[in-house]
């Protein structure tokens, strides 16, 4: 053969598998030639059951020579609610993800062309999972044909963990299974316990266990999941201050890895895998299929509310000393608060005092209470209620709150020590004012003892981050926008929710924030989100799925992966 002709060949096959290198480098997107055909699809369909669903986005009812325009018109009406979302194989509840790819506010000639309704960031196609086996088929799917994965559970994500463009889902809604464990025994606890499909959303469950006497940790919105990003994050709500977060209430979970394998994640069981799924972030390390988690007896709880308005000076100093009055709730064992505060009034939404009465309820508030009369304030709302279960106690101040999606998030965990400092308090009190001066934002302070002894782990037992256990309470800076909000407006407010936590990170260096409710981009994610935790966590990463066939960011070591413009997810 001639030299020339040679070197050309060889020239040839070194472009050919370079070519062949960067598109596996890259996950496939539909259009692709990697792209699975649609006998792949079908094999992938029969082999679990003909659970395979073809992604459709919400609004897709709106568009199309099949249009209904009587449900569009509800959806419509709904588009700014949490609700049309959760039950959604593909459809996320963030706008921003979301990113009016296909929305029901559309005019009639738009809605003829169904080109005008696109998936954009969701996932192409879900795979409707009811046991382990059909998880299974789909991890190893994605894996083989080179497909980006997501798991969508109720799609609540700020964050767009449960959204990908092009991505194949795994759909676990429908794992409803709640099974009473009366007395689990291990080294750590011995009780009782319930195990939960992944799928499990705290309404399901909040009943169940109130009709066994007991009750168990789960977030201040109903409809958030029991065992996806809520418990793998870490997972607060009003019972927090008595028994921990949702990932300290985790025993053992029941996973498929990113290899397929089907495992068990506990303390003695593959226990760095457990250790992370304990508040190391949701959707990186495995998939959850279900989890068994602590209930507690239930009994009476005593519950607050107070609201002041803000009619006068005095209003900034109520806001100081009731961040002040924290410091005093945080030693009385249970004690849990959740404040909203604006331009208009500091409202108490709930107090939560496990075990209390009307007397201890006022007793612990009784030097706040001193403080405004002092102030010469009187609140427009004051009433101590008591229940005899914890169900009655959230449905009484919980229960009636209807959960929008058209807000962006920013937050931070206020630590002790900043409170105990008088000129940081200022600080942080001129930072609130700052804030909700600007007509569309809400913040709320959520003030709950988690550290190691009030949540009964102890110290870096799971990866819940370390600044959790120092915080004295929790900021969420809410930013609210409209149902409609163009891409620009939204893109803005992320920015300014940014803003808001670079400000609130310039008053407590070295502290930390809650990965579920903070900004995607955060531009300190690795600190803010896992603080000290983050090196072991991605040991645990580079052990259970070196590939990243599981992708989320700001997950542990997604900045090892980067979006390409053309919505590529690749290897950066
Ligand atoms: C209205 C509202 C109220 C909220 N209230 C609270 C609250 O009171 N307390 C609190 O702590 N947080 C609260 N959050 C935040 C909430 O915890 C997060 O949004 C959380 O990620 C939701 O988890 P999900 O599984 O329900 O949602 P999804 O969006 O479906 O999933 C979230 C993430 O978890 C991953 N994931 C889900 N299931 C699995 C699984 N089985 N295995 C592996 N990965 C999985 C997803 O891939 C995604 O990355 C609230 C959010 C909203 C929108
Ligand atoms: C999967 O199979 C079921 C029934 O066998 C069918 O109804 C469904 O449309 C198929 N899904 C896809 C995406 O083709
Ligand atoms: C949203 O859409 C705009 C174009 O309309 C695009 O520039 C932007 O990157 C998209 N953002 C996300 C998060 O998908
Ligand atoms: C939309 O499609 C319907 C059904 O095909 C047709 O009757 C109607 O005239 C179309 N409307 C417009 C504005 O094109
Ligand atoms: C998903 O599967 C469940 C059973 O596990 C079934 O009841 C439900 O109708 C399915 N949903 C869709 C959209 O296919
Ligand atoms: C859920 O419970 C049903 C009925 O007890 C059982 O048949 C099924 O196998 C369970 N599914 C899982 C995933 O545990
Ligand atoms: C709220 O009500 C309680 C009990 O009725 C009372 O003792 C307390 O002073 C009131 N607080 C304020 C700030 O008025
Ligand atoms: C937190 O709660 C624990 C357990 O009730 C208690 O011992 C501790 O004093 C509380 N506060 C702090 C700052 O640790
Ligand atoms: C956000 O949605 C809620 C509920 O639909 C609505 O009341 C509110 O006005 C919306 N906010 C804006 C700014 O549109
Ligand atoms: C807090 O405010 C004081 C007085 O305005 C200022 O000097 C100081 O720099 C601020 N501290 C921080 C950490 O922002």
């Amino acid at each position: 053969m001639n030299t020339m002709l040679l070197n050309t060949l060889v020239a040839l096959a070194a472009s050919t598998s370079l070519v062949t290198a960067a598109a596996d480098a890259c996950r496939s997107l539909p259009g692709d030639a990697a792209w699975p055909s649609v006998e792949d699809w079908n094999a992938l369909n029969s082999s679990t059951g003909g659970r395979l669903i073809q992604g459709v986005p919400l609004a897709g009812i709106c568009y199309g020579v099949q249009a209904d325009s009587t449900a569009c018109s509800e959806l419509r009406s709904d588009w700014a609610l949490v609700d049309p979302f959760l039950t959604q194989p593909v459809s996320v509840v963030s706008p921003y993800f979301e990113n009016n790819t296909c929305t029901p506010y559309v005019t009639v000639a738009t809605a003829n062309d169904s080109s005008a309704c696109q998936l954009g960031n969701m996932a192409s196609y879900a795979i409707n999972v009811s046991e382990y086996e059909t998880a299974t088929a789909g991890i190893n799917f994605a894996r083989e044909k080179n497909l980006r994965l997501v798991v969508k559970n109720t799609g609540h994500d700020y964050l767009g963990g449960s959204a990908g463009k092009g991505s194949l889902a795994l759909w676990t809604h429908n794992m409803k299974n709640i099974t009473l464990i009366n007395n689990y025994k291990s080294e750590h606890y011995t009780g009782p316990a319930f195990k939960i499909g992944a799928g499990v959303q705290y309404e399901d469950l909040n009943p169940i266990a109130h009709d066994s006497g007991l009750r168990v940790v789960g977030g201040s919105c109903p409809t958030v999941g029991a065992n996806g990003g809520w418990r793998q994050g870490g997972g607060h709500g009003p019972l927090s201050s008595t028994y921990g977060l949702g990932a300290d209430n985790s025993l053992e979970f029941e996973v498929v890895t990113a290899d397929g394998k089907h495992l068990t994640a506990s303390p003695t069981e593959n226990s760095d895998l457990y250790w992370a799924l304990c508040g190391g972030g949701a959707g990186n390390y495995a998939v959850v299929i279900s989890a068994v988690v602590k209930a507690h007896k239930d009994g009476q709880i005593a519950g607050s509310r107070l609201t002041i308005n803000n009619e006068g000076n005095s209003y900034w100093t109520v806001v100081a000393e009731w961040m002040k009055h924290l410091l005093v709730l945080d030693k009385i064992p249970g004690f849990a608060t959740e404040v909203l505060l604006t331009q208009q009034s500091f409202s108490l939404v709930v107090a939560t005092l496990p075990g209390g009465d009307e007397s201890t309820m006022s007793q612990a508030l009784a030097p706040f209470y001193e403080t405004v009369a002092r102030l010469n304030i009187t609140p427009v709302v004051n009433e101590t209620k008591v229940q005899s279960t914890y169900l009655d106690h959230y449905d009484e101040y919980l229960g009636g709150v209807e959960f929008t999606r058209n807000i962006t998030i920013g937050g931070r965990l206020i630590p002790r020590s900043l409170v105990q400092d008088s000129t940081l308090l200022q600080n942080l009190t001129q930072a609130f004012k700052d804030m909700v001066a600007e007509p569309d934002i809400v913040v709320y302070l959520l003030g709950y003892n988690v550290t190691n002894a009030a949540a009964a782990v102890p110290e870096g037992f799971n990866a819940v981050t370390p600044a959790w256990r120092d915080s004295l309470f929790l900021i969420n800076v809410c930013i609210e926008g409209s149902a409609d909000d163009p891409w620009p407006k939204m893109e803005d407010d992320l920015a300014r929710a940014n803003g808001w936590q670079d400000r609130l990170r310039g008053l407590t260096p070295g502290g930390g924030a809650y990965i579920n409710e903070g900004t995607y981009d955060d531009p300190e994610w690795k600190a803010d989100y896992f603080g000290g935790t983050y090196d072991r966590l991605r040991d645990v990463k580079a052990k259970y799925d070196p590939n990243f066939v599981l992708y989320t960011r700001p997950g542990v070591g997604c900045d090892e992966y980067a979006e390409s413009a053309d919505g590529h997810l690749c290897k950066a």
